[in-house]
């Protein structure tokens, strides 16, 4: 009975702790809340003429210094000054969920919620709540407009948020371009940030940078020490959030991408809420890979099972256009989406067991794809070329196990495949085909939208949700950035959104450097899975490209599987490159669905390793990359299962491998290991290192060496 008391006693206490509630006439003039671990505090409180400001502090580091929130509305006046705070709330939330594939089963989400009430104390007393979340790996936090008398929707002109930073950080960025993110990264402090001068891009005209502002994911590294990464959740029925950079203030605000058909950057109808702006933050730079927070800021699964989705690899007939072997066009003679191309590529996967095929150029239209100002209406997505047998290549690949990647390249012209959206995706269905590769290429026709405006974003979306209606998932290119939305529709199963591979074919500055995948690890692969398209063994391009080349080496190639998450990941060299070479088996061994993932070290640009336990067989893979310096690495295994000896495969570079001299240069060994055996990884420069770990019996490691001897 007492102990039944007190019991009721503490949790009542805690409850009260928990969900403390302030009401309008109490004078608040402050708030607090912090991370479960108690490392992030963050202040709310007003200035002088009452902005709301907030702090965000790591330990005993001041991460963000007094930042101002707020919007500029085109349909009213400023909201962000003369506010009192009315109410304030807290409450603590420590759930977990599955994911239904990903590079992890089980995400921890636990964190310390903050909600603070804004009213304005003169006319016309507008509301609002600034919601915080502080998790262990970071901050989220969001504006809710209530509905309110007398406003009916907000039309908003610019976002005001601040991040004020407390020193000038290293800083890897890209220009806060409105249509690509197709940009290499620079590293740089954040005074010498100047993304105006980055704005080039091969193959589009001028790119639209309004301002002195980069993208996101955007990744920083204090004199501390400390990494942080700003980004944003869920973004929904809203315009992309770009960064302008202050240099001499170090200072970070939103600047929403714009559109030409409005004087806005965003219309909505209240109550609506933006989507969260993110501070992810780790003590290194291994630990912001780890972080789930953009996953936890975004609401549960809402399309169910969604096991008709399988996480796979995948070949193309795609990189063969891209070196110019052949063309998505038919007129050009030399077709490379024919019947017979595609059975090929289906006999060689099907061989090799890789699970799918994209076949880009099936379609009509390519004769008039690129160049052509009037693009609208130049694909179907319904209709082959007439030596491409659709329904006979589906049939075929079935039979030997090998599922059609379906390709929509839109051609950057939304409107009309919004209209042939269910005819599309029911031509899918009948076939029982579920996953497309959609792209966006080229300006947004007709003229006025950006890729990453409102209008874009609603598009995007309008896409995922009614393929997941004919079951059918998204890989998108030239897309809206990743902003955890997989979690709430699995079938957003990846996307490119950055440089990807397909530059090292045909970039006229030289292609992707080998600080790239180093650099993409700890920033856009942040916000979500990509598809890089790795596993380019014909290094030099040779004789199709003499001009380009991949500046890895063929072992770094290997490590982007493990390194480089997508649940679908692509074997993007030809056959006739991968057939009867050692290496290969590498890819067909490396799982693409995982348990858990694990960052075992890694620095910004410089070089990471990625060790990923596969769902349901026990097995787990390595993968290690570096920049143009070659460095030596210690991987300890004390990840592997307990009491359990494996066989491991080694895919390492060769003693004198190197990136541009002698890329090919590879060597592969077997070894016996377990949980106390360090690998010692020698990469060679912009190389890179492969590992698969087998659960092996006595029987299976007979004859097989213990590492190191
Ligand atoms: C750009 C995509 O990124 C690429 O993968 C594709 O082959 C072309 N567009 C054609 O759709
Ligand atoms: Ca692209």
């Amino acid at each position: 009975m007492r102990y039944t008391k007190l019991l009721i006693g503490a949790l009542g206490l805690l409850l009260l702790l928990h969900s403390c509630q302030n009401n309008a006439d109490e004078d608040m003039t402050s708030a607090a809340q912090q991370s479960p671990d108690g490392l992030l505090s963050l202040q709310v409180f007003l200035s002088p003429d009452g902005a709301p400001q907030y702090t965000l502090k790591y330990g005993e580091e001041l991460l963000l210094d007094t930042s101002t929130l707020g919007v500029a509305l085109y349909n009213g006046p400023l909201l962000q000054r003369g506010l009192a705070i009315t109410g304030t709330q807290m409450r603590s939330v420590a759930d977990t969920w599955e994911m239904p594939w990903g590079e992890r089963r089980t995400v921890d989400n636990q964190f310390n919620e903050l909600s603070v009430s804004f009213r304005e104390s003169p006319p016309p007393h507008r509301a609002f709540r600034a919601v915080f979340r502080l998790f262990n790996d970071g901050m989220g936090f969001r504006y809710e407009f209530p509905e309110q008398e007398g406003i009916s929707t907000f039309e908003i002109a610019e976002e005001l948020t601040q991040f004020n930073l407390n020193g000038d950080h290293d800083c890897w960025w890209i220009p806060g371009d409105w249509d690509i993110y197709e940009h290499l990264y620079t590293e740089s402090k954040v005074s010498a940030i100047d993304a105006l001068s980055k704005r080039g891009h091969p193959n589009l005209a001028q790119t639209h940078i309004p301002a002195n502002a980069v993208n996101t994911p955007v990744t920083m590294r204090t004199a501390a020490g400390t990494h942080l990464s700003i980004h944003e959740a869920n973004l929904t029925d809203y315009a992309g959030m770009t960064l302008a950079v202050d240099t001499k203030g170090l200072s970070l605000q939103s600047s929403l991408v714009g559109s030409e058909r409005t004087p806005y950057k965003v219309k909505r109808t209240l109550p609506f809420h933006t989507p969260w702006r993110t501070v992810q933050v780790s003590p290194d730079a291994a630990g912001l890979i780890g972080s789930t927070l953009i996953l936890n800021l975004n609401e549960p699964n809402q399309l169910g099972d969604v096991s008709w989705f399988k996480p796979t690899k995948y070949m193309g007939i795609w990189w063969e256009m891209h070196l110019d072997k052949s063309s998505w066009d038919l007129a050009s003679g030399r077709h490379g989406a024919t019947t017979e191309n595609a059975k090929r590529y289906i006999d060689f996967a099907a061989s090799h067991g890789i699970g799918a095929l994209l076949v880009e150029g099936w379609n009509t239209g390519w004769e008039r794809w690129i160049g052509f100002e009037d693009r609208e209406g130049v694909f179907d997505f319904v209709t082959p070329y007439e030596d491409y047998d659709l329904e006979e290549v589906v049939r075929y690949g079935r039979e030997k196990g090998v599922e059609l990647i379906m390709h929509h390249e839109t051609s950057a012209a939304p409107r009309t495949y919004e209209q042939q959206l269910d005819t599309a995706f029911a031509l899918m269905q009948k076939l029982g085909v579920h996953a497309v590769k959609t792209g966006y290429v080229g300006k947004i026709i007709p003229k006025g939208e950006y890729h990453h405006g409102q209008w874009m974003v609603n598009h995007y979306r309008k896409v995922l949700e009614t393929a997941a209606e004919y079951e059918v998932a998204i890989n998108a290119h030239e897309p809206i950035k990743a902003t955890g939305l997989r979690r709430t529709f699995p079938n957003a199963i990846s996307r490119e959104g950055l440089r990807g591979q397909e530059f090292n074919a045909w970039a006229s500055d030289g292609g992707n450097p080998p600080g790239h995948l180093p650099t993409v690890a700890f920033t856009r692969m942040l916000a979500g899975p990509i598809d890089y398209t790795p596993g380019i063994f014909n290094i030099k391009l040779h004789p199709y490209k003499p001009d380009n080349q991949v500046n890895t080496t063929l072992a770094h190639q290997l490590a982007l599987y493990v390194a480089i998450y997508s649940p679908v990941q692509m074997a993007a060299d030809l056959p006739e490159h991968y057939e009867g070479h050692p290496a290969f088996q590498f890819i067909e061994e490396v799982g693409v669905d995982w348990e858990q993932s694990l960052a075992l070290n890694g620095e910004v640009g410089a070089y990471v390793t990625i060790a990923r336990e596969e769902r349901g067989t026990g097995r787990w893979f390595l993968g290690s990359i570096t920049n143009e310096d070659g460095r030596e690495l210690e991987a300890p295994l004390s990840f592997l299962a307990e009491g359990q000896q494996y066989v491991a495969h080694l895919y390492e570079d060769g003693a004198d491998a190197h990136w541009d001299d002698n890329p090919g240069a590879y060597r592969i060994s077997k070894a016996i290991v377990d949980r106390s055996t360090t690998l010692h990884l020698k990469l060679a420069p912009g190389g890179g290192a492969a590992v698969s770990f087998f659960p092996a019996s006595g029987e299976e490691a007979e004859g097989i060496l213990p590492y190191g001897q």
